[in-house]
């Protein structure tokens, strides 16, 4: 039997953080591991044009992305690890797929309608108001993404999952006029995938602005966690771990055993302060190695580049001879051999 392709892009548009780490990137990089599986993890800068117009930004997260990924030990002899860019084949696929879009399926995107929505709150704003053909179509393009390659399973988080919803749509009308080309893929939305919280207590995220990256020189990381928001509860009085910030992040980090013990010294009542330092240390133990490793390959981006090439040329030697038959089965084609 075939392997079950696994396949996950990260948008370049951040610095990438400890909410990505936890629930993304480390387990996306503990299945590279895993030999049952084919994954294709890649840097979806294509999409970051969508939401970003500061070339240096996505150039400078592009980077980051990558050296990310390469220092937390992603197996690149079973993974194939691109950037989306480097493979054309991917906006071609997008153009064809697009012509067999519902328009009005691309209307009920929740990106797009909240966009809408935010513009008529304001009254006598356009509707349109600032919306790119790139926001609208954002959907194809992400069902090129995993089309293009067969995906089986796509782990992603919640707010993806109508994307992959709309990707079976787009696969299945596809296969029904040109024939059963593509395979069908299903979202996987880890439950247990931890939802870290930000300095402000809300979800960490770029857009709340709330984020600790995960490669922070290790004096501005120990300053970030001092940062983390918590109540005004003095030392020795029972606090309760669930919704506490820094309990989530504790958690996301720890065995169960370690989970139980400090939900006891919780009830003991752990000072603030302490309940941070046990946290930065818990978290340093684990990231510091592959901080130094990340560092040596920011110096070092040749070698990142040579990396993503390699990942493109294995990327291409399946997706070329794939758009061949796509092109054949549309109609397009060279009229002699
Ligand atoms: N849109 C996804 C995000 O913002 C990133 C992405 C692009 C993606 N293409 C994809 C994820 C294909 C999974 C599969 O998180």
């Amino acid at each position: 039997m075939s392997k079950e392709i696994v396949l996950t892009g990260i948008t370049t548009t951040g610095t990438p953080h400890l909410g990505n780490y936890a629930g993304a990137i480390r387990p996306a990089i503990q299945a590279s591991k895993n030999g049952n599986a084919s994954p294709f993890y890649f840097l979806a800068d294509y999409h970051a044009l969508i939401k970003c117009q500061e070339p240096e930004r996505v150039r400078q997260s592009s980077l980051e992305i990558a050296a990310t990924w390469l220092a937390l030990g992603l197996d690149t002899s079973n993974a194939v690890f691109y950037r989306q860019s480097d493979i054309p084949e991917i906006p071609e696929l997008c153009w064809m797929l697009s012509c067999v879009t519902a328009k009005g399926l691309m209307n009920r995107a929740h990106a797009y309608k909240a966009s809408v929505a935010d513009n008529e709150q304001e009254a006598g704003n356009d509707p349109d108001k600032g919306i790119t053909m790139g926001l609208f179509g954002y959907p194809v393009l992400m069902a090129a993404d995993m089309l293009m390659f067969n995906a089986n399973k796509v782990p992603v988080g919640k707010d993806q999952i109508q994307h992959i919803e709309m990707a079976r749509d787009i696969a299945t009308r596809f296969n029904h006029i040109y024939g059963e080309h593509f395979a069908i893929p299903e979202a996987v939305v880890d439950d247990n995938a931890a939802t870290i919280l930000g300095l402000d207590g809300r979800k960490m995220s770029k857009s709340y602005n709330n984020t600790i990256p995960l490669f922070e020189t290790e004096k501005k990381f120990k300053k970030l966690i001092n940062k983390i928001k918590t109540n005004s509860l003095e030392p020795g009085e029972p606090k309760d771990p669930d919704g506490c910030t820094l309990y989530g992040l504790y958690k996301a980090f720890s065995s169960e055993p370690e989970v139980a013990a400090i939900r006891q010294r919780y009830a003991e009542g752990i000072a603030w302060g302490e309940m941070k330092k046990v946290l930065f240390e818990k978290i340093d133990n684990e990231i510091a190695p592959a901080r130094d490793r990340y560092h040596a390959l920011l110096e070092a981006p040749e070698h990142i580049e040579e990396q993503l090439q390699e990942g493109a040329e294995k990327a291409r030697a399946i997706c070329t001879p794939f758009m061949q038959e796509i092109r054949q089965s549309v109609g397009i084609s060279r009229i002699t051999k």
